[in-house]
């Protein structure tokens, strides 16, 4: 499974690089403006992130049109090689997602909440679909279970749009994401710190270090 970060953060961004983990990254307008809020412009962000990110970015388009959002799309992707352009999951979303798989542009159909929803994307022409887990969550619905569902049907017909797992909260969203056979799970970057820590390899690795300094160090010379 990818692991894509869902930040803007650049801080974040070069962190998670660094660690090798990071295979694409996810924004949208929330996510974008948190980072608008000092001297930044957001062709300099956004080209800044496309620049470090070793993979794609989704870049979310604003318009609810969708003449609006394919004119936003392909400036946009005018922006770097490795853009996807983000599109809500609304009727004139499908107008724009089929314009811009004639145009080879890559999509991902954003804030999506049912396996029918999933489908109509696919069938639009969509390359990911981003189904939010923690948002259904947060209503009581069980989001995971979105994703086993759209993960069977994409089978059943051989569908080739990449499922997403988005709106993740916390490592358990991440385990269940892999074990259903996602293709990708994006994340915020608190929550990528996470999936590493564990409390037994923490007291090992002191036990090990507490140990290594008993020994009389001129015995350890190589
Ligand atoms: C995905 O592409 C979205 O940017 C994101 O996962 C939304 O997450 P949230 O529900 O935590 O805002």
């Amino acid at each position: 499974m990818k692991f894509f970060l869902d930040t803007a953060n650049l801080d974040e961004i070069k962190e998670g690089i660094s660690w090798g983990c990071v295979d694409g990254l996810t924004t949208n307008p929330t996510l974008i403006s948190k980072e608008m809020k000092g001297d930044g412009d957001f062709k300099s962000l956004v080209g800044e992130i496309l620049r470090i990110v070793p993979g794609p970015v989704s870049l979310e388009v604003t318009s609810t049109e969708h003449e609006g959002m394919i004119q936003e799309a392909k400036k946009l992707k005018k922006l770097g090689e490795n853009v996807v352009i983000k599109i809500p999951t609304t009727i004139e979303g499908l107008k724009a997602l089929k314009e811009l798989k004639k145009m080879n542009i890559d999509t991902n159909a954003t804030l999506v909440f049912s396996v029918n929803q999933a489908l109509m994307v696919a069938k639009a022409g969509a390359t990911y679909v981003s189904p939010f887990v923690g948002r259904l969550d947060d209503i009581s619905e069980d989001g995971m279970s979105l994703i086993e569902d759209i993960k069977t049907v994409y089978d059943n017909y051989s569908i080739e749009t990449k499922i997403i797992v988005a709106s993740i909260r916390h490592p358990v969203h991440v385990r269940d994401a892999a074990l259903i056979g996602a293709d990708i799970a994006t994340m915020p970057f608190d929550v990528m710190k996470k999936l590493i820590n564990h409390p037994k390899t923490d007291e090992g690795l002191k036990r090990f270090l507490e140990d290594w300094e008993k020994i009389d160090k001129k015995k350890l010379r190589f």
